[in-house]
């Protein structure tokens, strides 16, 4: 790695709940910011760079008019206001069948369902919809002015043959959506543009470097930690949390519990369960309730610090981290959030530290199913924020009850983005070549028997939790 830089833009817009919205021209902004800051860090010039690499959030709707102009802000991932489009897919497609098309159910997170709420809800808008993207596709559209994406984040539309890597001409007819407005599909590595005067002028970078497709977040994070091949495992916490395993084919889970999607590397799959409100929980407690005297350290080193004097299982609280309804295991929109268990001798550091469990928790769930599943796990590495505070580190391991590595490179889905641009740029032959050569484990935390113990009792109580509240909110 030889610089970084990064740019904030407008968080999501949530004006009902299950909603989530965001502007791409944002992105595009905070993108002029950051590319001309990277180079500028590493002291480059735009020709110095051989090939760009593209990651980003998965599963947003981007739509844009006749003239390239967003139609309305893109519906994102954890929108999940979709659930009537749902039921109507697999009233009119049927479940199974969807299944047998996509490898995957029809859930409120996958594009399709958010062009489907378009459609139906605001017709004028959809009646300008000339073109469809993924988010990372609309920053490549202003740098290159293709229409593109890799297979990886095309699997998680709803609209991909994810089996045999192609868009499903079924889905599209049982749902009438024009071909036409979809990108054009690539592998991860491939070439399929380049930088236009136009963006030159807007980033620094030069004219004509070439661009590779790159991948949906979670599988570009995954190559960055060399989650290339059966039996490595990935648990990553970002505000999604998400434990990913590499399969050299399709893997599915018959109750659609988990996604199976095309990986970034040609001819290799992965399968992968979701949990919605990861680092978001704990966001939210920070947002809410504030991360204590500032001393002008990060929010959240404060946050687990102060979560580190409380007792592991935190006297018997529990977090149920659905604030924005839930993927794996429960694929249930609706669901709502839980703080269980709390007593007079509960502190704020115990709340604190039930989140961390409890997100840890959720992940569980996933590694739970891979042992239904035959899913080999062989090693685990840990990304995102979850993998930079030493305690969540500890409670991961503990909580899995399996050692945890931490590789070298922290840049997540960036750094997997750049391998593949490093792959299409013909420096190294293959994905595999790439991560083998430069992807190294800098620690590996062991669990702790003591821990071990008491989570595992908080674990089961855990998985009660869903099933015991659901229906005070299913008015
Ligand atoms: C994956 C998912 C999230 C988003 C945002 O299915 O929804 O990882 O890509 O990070």
């Amino acid at each position: 790695m030889v610089a970084s830089a990064t740019e904030e833009h407008a968080p999501f817009v949530s004006p009902q709940i299950g909603w989530a919205e965001q502007q791409p021209d944002d992105w595009w902004a905070a993108c002029t910011i950051a590319v001309p800051r990277a180079l500028e860090i590493a002291g480059l010039r735009g020709d110095d760079i051989a090939c760009l690499g593209f990651s980003g959030q998965m599963h947003g709707a981007v739509m844009l008019d006749e003239s390239g102009r967003v139609v309305r802000p893109a519906l994102i991932w954890c929108d999940v206001r979709t659930d009537a489009q749902c039921r109507e897919l697999n009233e009119k497609i049927g479940a199974e069948r969807i299944i047998q098309l996509t490898c995957n159910p029809a859930l409120a997170n996958f594009t399709l369902t958010k062009l489907l709420w378009v459609r139906e809800n605001e017709p004028e808008n959809w009646k300008r919809v000339r073109s469809v993207m993924l988010p990372k596709d609309y920053v490549r559209f202003q740098l290159t002015g293709e229409r593109a994406t890799d297979m990886a984040d095309a699997a998680g539309t709803l609209l991909l043959d994810v089996a045999n890597r192609r868009w499903s001409n079924e889905m599209l007819e049982a749902a009438e959506i024009n071909r036409d407005l979809l990108p054009t599909l690539y592998e991860s590595p491939d070439v399929c543009g380049k930088v236009s005067t136009r963006a030159a002028a807007a980033t620094g970078l030069k004219a004509g470097t070439p661009v590779v497709a790159g991948a949906g977040d979670q599988a570009a994070g995954a190559t960055g930690m060399g989650i290339v091949t059966p039996g490595a495992v990935s648990a990553t916490i970002g505000t999604s949390g998400v434990v990913f395993a590499a399969t050299d084919a399709p893997a599915l889970d018959r109750q659609g519990r988990l996604h199976t999607f095309c990986h970034a590397i040609p001819g290799r799959w992965h399968v992968m369960g979701v949990t919605q409100s990861a680092g978001l929980s704990l966001r939210w407690f920070r947002d809410q309730f504030g991360a204590g005297p500032d001393d002008g350290r990060d929010p959240y080193e404060r946050l687990t610090e102060e979560a580190e004097t409380a007792p592991t299982g935190c006297k018997g609280l529990l977090w149920a981290p659905y604030l924005m309804g839930e993927r794996t295991p429960h694929l249930d929109p609706r669901a709502r959030g839980a703080l269980v268990g709390i007593t007079a001798s509960h502190t704020r550091a115990d709340v604190i530290r039930a989140i961390l469990e409890g997100v840890a928790f959720s992940l569980r769930d996933t590694f739970s199913i891979f042992g239904e599943m035959n899913v080999p796990v062989k090693s685990v590495r840990l990304g995102g924020g979850g993998a930079r505070s030493p305690l969540w580190r500890q409670i991961q391991a503990d909580v899995y009850g399996h050692e945890v590595e931490i590789v070298e490179a922290e840049e997540g889905a960036a750094y997997g983005a750049a391998l593949l641009a490093g792959v299409g740029a013909r420096e190294w032959a293959s994905v595999d070549e790439a991560c083998a050569s430069v992807v190294r484990v800098a620690k590996r935390v062991p669990p702790n028997a003591d821990a071990i113990a008491v989570l595992n009792k908080n674990y089961a109580a855990y998985r009660r939790v869903y099933g015991a509240t659901r229906d005070i909110f299913a008015y």
